[in-house]
């Protein structure tokens, strides 16, 4: 019986975050990165792969993959992804697999503007603002399928204290004066780091999880109420609006992220029952800038088994050297059982 899974940009922010929980959880974790050596040496728990013919191969031998590659970076300065090739390789890969329920979790950065409209399944493209790249690479996902399950997890600016946006923006906050990006009635679709990647793990082995879905907290937040939390937690003001054309110096492509209006709900996750740890605005970012994450805990909570029929606040801490597995998490095992609800079938490849 295998519990691997293959995981881009395990090496990155997220998919790091990530699988160090998948890790705690029991999967073993097949990193995949352009540079294979170079990621080893940084994260030695985990067996490391590169991108050509070996992840095929590794994809059809393990059948699960979670995809999160791509550098944020490379699109605010270039506008492109060379990403969807690595995603185009793991949509053959899936073709390939003889495991059963194999499934493909996508991270995706695509957008649609449409202003005050509560979105509460995500649209088709069409009024895209910003993420043509991550169009390419939904398109690329959504290949996988019907070889495999795809959930194409459309992600909010993730809240952490440790990579991602947020620490850019928390900048001007650090220095005595914080500020709010345009107008600041945009709203910003935004989650906490530690729902993103519960959310991603859930997204593996619960078959309720297909499509494209929206990976945002339950509470739609205004810009403006970021940055009144980020104010109100550092204690200093947070009201000087930055002109829209500077938001365009400084972020590039990405400053649409920051300033057109997303409004998203994200209903498979609650129909899922999952349970977010941080689903307000305010407790997050206290949590970021002064809490759990500000300490460097990622915790994972995660809708389970025990707790389908009503909410679960359980909260397993996944601290270095914890090595709780709490039985209200998803493990591998779990997946096979949920996967496959026919007695008759194994999760074996
Ligand atoms: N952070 C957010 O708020 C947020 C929100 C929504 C969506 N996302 C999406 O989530 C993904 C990860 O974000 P992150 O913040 O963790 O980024 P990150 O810290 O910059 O990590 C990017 C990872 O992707 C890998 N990578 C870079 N270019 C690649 C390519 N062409 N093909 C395959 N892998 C590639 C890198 O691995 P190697 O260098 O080892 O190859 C690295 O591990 C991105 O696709 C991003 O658009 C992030």
């Amino acid at each position: 019986m295998s519990n691997e899974i293959v995981v881009t940009g395990a090496s990155g922010w997220l998919g790091g975050h990530t699988c160090r929980v998948l890790h705690r959880l029991g999967w073993e974790v097949v990193g995949v990165s352009r540079t294979p050596r170079i990621a080893r040496g940084q994260h030695p728990r985990w067996r490391w792969i590169g991108i050509g013919a070996e992840l095929e191969y590794a994809v059809a031998r393990a059948g699960r993959v979670l995809d999160v590659g791509g550098r944020l970076r490379e699109l605010i300065d270039a506008g492109r992804s060379s990403r969807f090739e690595v995603t185009d390789r793991v949509a053959r890969g899936l073709s390939r697999t003889t495991v059963q329920d194999p499934v493909l979790v996508s991270a995706s950065g695509y957008r649609v503007h449409r202003g005050e409209e509560l979105l509460a399944t995500p649209t088709t493209k069409g009024d895209l603002v910003f993420g043509g790249f991550d169009a390419t690479t939904e398109d690329t996902a959504a290949r996988a399928a019907p070889a495999a399950r795809s959930a194409i997890m459309r992600i909010g600016l993730v809240l952490g204290a440790d990579g991602g946006v947020f620490p850019v923006l928390r900048r001007p906050f650090d220095a005595g004066h914080g500020v709010v990006l345009g107008s600041g009635r945009q709203w910003l679709p935004w989650i906490h780091l530690t729902d993103a990647v519960g959310l991603l793990v859930d997204a593996i082995s619960d078959p309720g999880y297909a499509g494209v879905i929206n990976a945002v907290a339950p509470e739609p937040a205004r810009y403006r109420d970021l940055a009144r939390a980020t104010g109100d937690v550092l204690g200093v003001p947070w009201g000087t609006r930055v002109p829209e054309d500077h938001v365009v110096r400084t972020f590039g492509g990405a400053s649409a992220l920051l300033l057109q209006s997303h409004r998203l709900r994200p209903d498979t996750a609650l129909a899922c029952n999952y349970c977010f740890a941080h689903p307000d605005i305010t407790g997050a970012v206290e949590d970021v800038l002064v809490g759990s994450q500000a300490a460097g805990i990622t915790s994972s909570t995660h809708r389970s088994p025990c707790c389908r029929e009503s909410p679960c606040s359980v909260t397993t801490p996944l601290v270095t050297g914890c090595g709780t597995r709490a039985a209200c998490h998803a493990s591998p095992s779990q997946t096979a059982r949920r996967a496959t609800p026919s007695a008759s079938r194994t999760w074996i490849d």
